[in-house]
């Protein structure tokens, strides 16, 4: 119930992911006033992920596309081994030190009334995201993710959870203070998915966005190039740089998560003032 009302206190920030309308929500779901959708709510879920990938050019036949990967995990049961996967010792240090460098970039920015965090997956990064905004929404393309997070009894406050895409997510321009987005883009098989990815992520936010990304030129990725083993799904700064002023803001950081041994980064894009 108190799922429920949550939803509620951001429907004036959801759009349609199929029209960009307005959506209304009622007590078992979420109705587009423009094109008459309906979205159900789901254990208080609301379910508003547009399964698929950005229409792009199609030079010669399919291109691959991470479709599979944003069915992977609706099933709470693939959903709670892969989150229990993370219990390891060499997944505990990683988590610690992620929470510590998101503590540390958010604390650069404003504090945010509103942060969303997609992916959310099984809500490993909410401890540290939660202390940063008043309210935090749980976004992942997959309901049993969110539903395994739902479940975490670490979490200090309640947070609203929507099943969303990252390429059509759910919400007006600006409808949020910010946007997280770790370990998406380096699923993302293509250039046209990356680059939606980002402009999406910068429509939403009023702010900032912070995202993760596989730097092409970090040692990882150069010694499995210099071994002729398949580069990783890669992006370089620059082009990060250029996603980010295409969708009106400046990439300010980019620190990695580990120095000289991951390729992970963080970038974090700020938006532009305008008028
Ligand atoms: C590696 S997990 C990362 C989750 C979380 N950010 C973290 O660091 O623990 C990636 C998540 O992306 C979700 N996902 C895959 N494709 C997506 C898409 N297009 N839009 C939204 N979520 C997606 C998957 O369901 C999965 O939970
Ligand atoms: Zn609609």
């Amino acid at each position: 119930m108190q799922a429920a009302n949550q939803l509620s206190s951001i429907a004036g920030l959801l759009a349609c992911p199929w029209c960009s309308g307005a959506l209304s929500v009622g007590s078992t779901d979420v109705t587009c006033q423009v094109c008459a959708r309906v979205y159900p709510i789901q254990q208080g879920i609301a379910l508003l992920a547009r399964i698929g990938t950005p229409e792009a050019p199609q030079v010669q036949g399919p291109a691959p596309t991470s479709l599979s990967y944003q069915q992977q995990y609706q099933d709470v049961a693939e959903a709670t081994k892969y989150n229990e996967g993370y219990k390891k010792l060499s997944k505990i240090i990683n988590t610690t030190r992620e929470h510590s460098v998101l503590n540390r970039l958010l604390k650069t920015q404003p504090r945010s009334a509103t942060l969303l965090d997609l992916p959310a997956g099984g809500g490993r990064l909410s401890p540290a995201l939660e202390q940063h905004t008043d309210l935090l929404i749980e976004s992942d393309a997959a309901l049993g993710q969110l539903l395994y997070g739902a479940a975490d009894p670490a979490l200090k406050k309640t947070a609203v959870r929507l099943t969303a895409s990252a390429f059509h997510i759910p919400l007006k321009s600006g409808a949020v203070d910010a946007t997280v987005c770790c370990r998406l883009s380096h699923h993302l098989p293509t250039t046209a998915e990356r680059e939606r990815l980002v402009a999406e992520l910068l429509r939403v936010s009023k702010r900032f966005v912070i995202m993760t990304f596989f730097d092409h030129d970090s040692h990882k990725n150069r010694r499995r190039l210099a071994l002729r083993k398949p580069s990783k799904l890669t992006m370089t700064i620059s082009q990060v740089a250029e996603l980010a002023h295409r969708g009106g803001a400046e990439l300010v950081a980019y620190p990695a998560l580990f120095p000289f041994v991951s390729g992970h980064r963080y970038a974090v894009m700020v938006k532009r003032k305008t008028g």
